[in-house]
């Protein structure tokens, strides 16, 4: 089968990235920002797409902060929802694959086994709420589009919650971290391992499929497991030990935070025939990578 022609959108976010990263070595390749195509501008979607030739695209593009989509939601519909439905109509139009990331916030947070992919959805933030409506419209418009939900990234393209609870630890031993919020920390590398198997060994692979490690953590456990592995590199933190604290007692967040968003991957890890790993290994691999570089 010859090498798709893909194009990445929101290529400049941390998964966009990563995927430019991991794709653009062995296949034809087209990267786009909000620079070349802008969500908020719905009716230049379509023209530009219709002049760009692509066997599949990966849209990683979105407004992802739950906070800014609380207090503009009339931008997180344009990003989430408007847009993705008319590249996904385009798709459909084309021929084109579609894979549009969503996210483990559409569940509710209640207390509940792992979330399956035909579980009820039920988001409790404008984020969640606008990213499901995405994932609707999308698979309306284009029903061979794939949905893949993912959680709690990381990886070596855009800092987030272990980059930054080590940074803290190198200035001060006074840290906290939420305890009783739970999900699968999620490495980007392995997001675009996964993908490259489903783009060409499982090219019918549609609907909703849930992208993450397997394991469970905290904002705390996760951080504090980052600390120890750092501590092992040699990284100067002053500590490994991070005061656990409840959601609830945190005041500065504009949206909601779903509690308990734990995602099952066993439908990925069948399609794929292969082990999901753990999201420590994945972590671990990510500052071995990043504070011993070879
Ligand atoms: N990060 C996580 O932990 C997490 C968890 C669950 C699900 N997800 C999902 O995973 C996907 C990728 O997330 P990420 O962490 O890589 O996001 P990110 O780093 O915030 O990147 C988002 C990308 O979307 C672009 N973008 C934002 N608004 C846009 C607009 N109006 N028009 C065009 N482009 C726009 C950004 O461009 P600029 O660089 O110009 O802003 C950036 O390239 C998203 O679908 C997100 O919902 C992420």
């Amino acid at each position: 089968m010859p090498s798709p022609r893909i194009l990445i959108l929101g290529a400049t976010g941390g998964l966009g990235r990563a995927l430019k990263r991991h794709f653009g070595a062995r296949n034809d390749l087209t990267c786009w920002g909000r620079a070349e195509m802008d969500f908020e501008k719905p009716d230049e979607i379509s023209a530009k797409l219709a002049k760009q030739d692509f066997d599949v695209v990966l849209n990683a593009a979105g407004m992802t902060s739950p906070d800014v989509c609380e207090v503009q939601p009339e931008r997180a519909l344009l990003a989430n929802v408007v847009a993705p439905q008319i590249i996904a109509e385009c798709c459909e139009r084309k021929g084109a694959r579609m894979v549009q990331f969503s996210t483990d916030y559409v569940f509710s947070g209640e207390p509940h086994d792992l979330w399956r992919e035909e579980d009820e959805t039920k988001p409790v933030n404008v984020y969640g709420r606008t990213k499901l409506g995405g994932e609707t419209a999308v698979l309306k418009a284009c029903p061979h589009a794939l949905v893949a939900r993912v959680s709690w990234l990381f990886g070596p393209d855009k800092p987030s919650h272990p980059d930054n609870v080590i940074q803290r630890a190198m200035q001060t031993e006074e840290l906290t971290a939420v305890a009783d919020k739970v999900s699968a920390p999620t490495s980007n590398s392995d997001i675009c391992r996964w993908l490259e198997r489903l783009i060409l060994e499982y090219p019918d692979t549609h609907g909703v499929l849930h992208l993450c490690n397997s394991g469970i953590a905290s904002w705390h456990t996760w951080a504090e497991a980052a600390l120890n592995i750092a501590e092992t590199l040699g990284v100067p933190v002053r500590t490994t030990r991070v005061q656990p604290v409840e959601l609830a007692s945190l005041t500065q967040f504009k949206a909601q935070r779903p509690v308990m968003t734990l995602m099952s991957n066993a439908k990925l890890q069948g399609l794929l025939r292969e082990e999901i790993r753990n999201w420590h290994d994945a972590l671990e691999e990510y500052l071995v990578q990043k504070y011993q570089p070879k």
